[in-house]
């Protein structure tokens, strides 16, 4: 399957992902997960896209479209994956049509995580990651097993510097402007799946696994 998660920042699914890549062997390529390594690892990458994810605002195109052909490739994509958190303008989209007719594919099914502006604050601001393996926690509605600290390794958890009210409401405009657009572009296709992303962890999983089945 090859397959696209959309939704705003904190909807879900960074959270949902693991999942569907586990129970269906896919890659999981997250744009924000490699762009904030090569942020981290200051490579040139990082270096030119830092400033803007700071802001809340999105990347260029070509950046994000670079990595994403170049992630594609790996043998493990091959047989299919979860694009989450790309495409985000319809630009993207237009050029991930084009990376997968060259190879014959095309998408399956966009999952919508659709949620209310007002619920994702409190997410957000409550998140902690792990960021050497993406593991997400929350405060509240995740919380680990020792505050601060990942269940799995133990190494401490961090939040992520754009996890500001301020930030957010960039965010926000960013994805109501930009990326809306982008679940028309693929409903006029007929693969958009709404999918009621303000229910609890477990129930959307629920609902994601009705989506695919
Ligand atoms: P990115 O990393 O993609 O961030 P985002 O889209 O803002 O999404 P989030 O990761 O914040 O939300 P999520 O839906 O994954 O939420 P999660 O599951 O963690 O992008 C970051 C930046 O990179 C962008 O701003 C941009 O600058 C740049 N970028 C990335 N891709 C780009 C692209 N294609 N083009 C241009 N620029 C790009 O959940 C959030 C919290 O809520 C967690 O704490 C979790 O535990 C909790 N939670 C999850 N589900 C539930 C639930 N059902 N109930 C209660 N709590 C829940
Ligand atoms: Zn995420």
């Amino acid at each position: 399957k090859r397959l696209i998660l959309i939704g705003p920042p904190g909807s879900g699914k960074g959270t949902q992902s693991p999942i569907i890549k586990d129970e269906y062997c896919l890659c999981h390529l997250a744009t924000g997960d490699m762009l904030r390594a090569a942020v981290a690892a200051k490579t040139p990458l990082g270096i030119k896209a830092k400033e803007a994810m700071n802001k809340g605002e999105l990347v260029s195109d070509d950046l994000v479209v670079g990595i994403i052909d170049e992630a594609m490739k790996k043998p493990s994509c091959q047989k299919g994956f979860i694009l989450d958190g790309f495409p985000r303008t319809v630009t993207q989209a237009q050029k991930l049509d084009e990376m997968l007719a060259k190879q014959g594919a095309n998408v399956d099914k966009v999952l919508n995580f659709a949620i209310d502006d007002a619920i994702l604050e409190e997410r957000i601001t409550g998140r902690w990651i792990h960021s050497a393996s993406g593991r997400t926690y929350h405060t509240k509605f995740a919380p680990p097993k020792s505050p601060g600290v990942d269940d799995v390794t133990g190494e401490p958890l961090i939040q992520r510097k754009d996890d500001t009210a301020e930030v957010l409401k960039s965010r926000l405009e960013a994805f109501h402007r930009q990326t809306e657009p982008v679940i028309d572009y693929y409903s006029k296709k007929g693969l958009v799946v709404n999918l009621p992303a303000e229910k609890p962890p477990k129930e959307v999983t629920v609902e994601v696994q009705k989506a695919l089945s």
